[in-house]
């Protein structure tokens, strides 16, 4: 039993930034994000009986605990709910490097989902596929689906919680150029990031307060195509969330000088001609710029003789996560 699928990355516009349940990672604020076309994992899942463990590949590299942890805690979710004791290889690749500061674990964790279902011989399921991708990586729900996209925020012990589809990509062709300020591992993953933000910033209970006003004014926009309403909201969403990170003790501070630069580059176009172009930013130093398609090789252009600026990339609304081969 072999099954292959494939799933695109996301950027949210709204950010998830905090857990209402660590356990069954359930986020405690709504996210709204893009699917992002070209920026793709897949992921081959194929049951081995003669495997006494899940083997692991990603990039041609087999990872092992801690690392692997998350992959088989999706694995077992699945076999128990296929009444399988059956272990697989998995063999996963991104077409965009590891290292880029995209979040591969998104489109990782939905293609893996994707494709362990089908091998186990599960119906293809989107919702089901991102429930389990949620616990996977919770911004990983939203990649199941294409175009424009929500998480919403859950209760703990809600373990039902999946993502749903907003927009499909063709009601709006938004372009978000990603200035790549630096090509290192990231100082510190989500999860211990979020979790030291709760337990210690004195602006966490007001990140909880304000985000889901956020994530309404980019609901709205993105139902407008109110470039401006979701570029104001986005910038304020991304800020308020490093903000948060930011006074946390130790502080949890992402931007590299570049990323600065990147953000002044950003405004003054805005600023000083006129052209509707905001800024967001993840867990991590690199920049996007959320603008329309006609502004984005101008923007990608700036952006590249930007100070520190490594490499640029332009991209656009993407499908949904699919399966590419099923088992026969
Ligand atoms: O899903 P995680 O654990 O990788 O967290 C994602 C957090 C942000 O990228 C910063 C925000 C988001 O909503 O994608």
């Amino acid at each position: 039993m072999r099954a292959t699928a494939v799933a695109c990355a996301n950027i949210a516009f709204a950010k998830y930034w905090g857990k209402a349940d660590p356990w069954l990672n359930i986020p405690a604020v709504p996210s709204i994000s893009l699917t992002l076309r070209g920026l793709e994992t897949v992921t081959t899942v194929e049951l081995d009986p003669a495997l006494e463990h899940d083997e692991i590949t990603i990039d041609g590299e087999l990872i092992s605990p801690p690392e692997s942890k998350r992959a088989v805690e999706l694995l077992d979710a699945v076999r128990a709910c296929a009444q399988s004791r059956c272990f697989a290889k998995v063999l996963s690749r991104n077409n965009f490097p590891k290292a880029s500061g995209l979040a591969s674990s998104a489109s990782g964790f939905a293609a893996l989902s994707v494709a362990a279902r089908a091998a186990y011989g599960l119906p293809f399921d989107p919702v089901e596929s991102s429930r389990l991708a949620r616990r996977g990586s919770a911004s990983a729900a939203r990649s199941l689906f294409g175009g424009y996209v929500e998480l919403p925020q859950g209760l703990p012990g809600d373990d039902s919680l999946a993502a749903r589809p907003l927009y499909p990509p063709e009601h709006w062709e938004l372009r978000l150029v990603v200035a790549i300020v630096c090509e290192q591992p990231k100082k510190m993953g989500s999860r211990p990031a979020m979790e030291q933000t709760r337990a210690s910033s004195p602006y966490y209970a007001a990140w909880l307060e304000h985000a889901p006003k956020l994530a309404q004014r980019v609901r709205e926009a993105i139902a407008k195509r109110d470039i401006e309403a979701l570029g104001h909201a986005s910038e304020a969403s991304f800020q308020a969330m490093h903000a948060a990170a930011w006074a946390a003790e130790p502080s949890i501070f992402y931007l590299e000088p570049a990323s600065v630069e990147a953000l002044h580059t950003i405004r003054s176009m805005r600023e000083k001609e006129g052209i509707p172009v905001f800024a967001t930013m993840d867990a991590g130093p690199q920049v996007k710029a959320i603008c329309l398609p006609e502004h984005a090789e101008a923007i990608a252009q700036r952006l590249s003789n930007t100070k520190g600026v490594l490499r640029v990339l332009i991209t656009q609304p993407g499908p949904a996560a699919s399966l590419i081969e099923s088992p026969s």
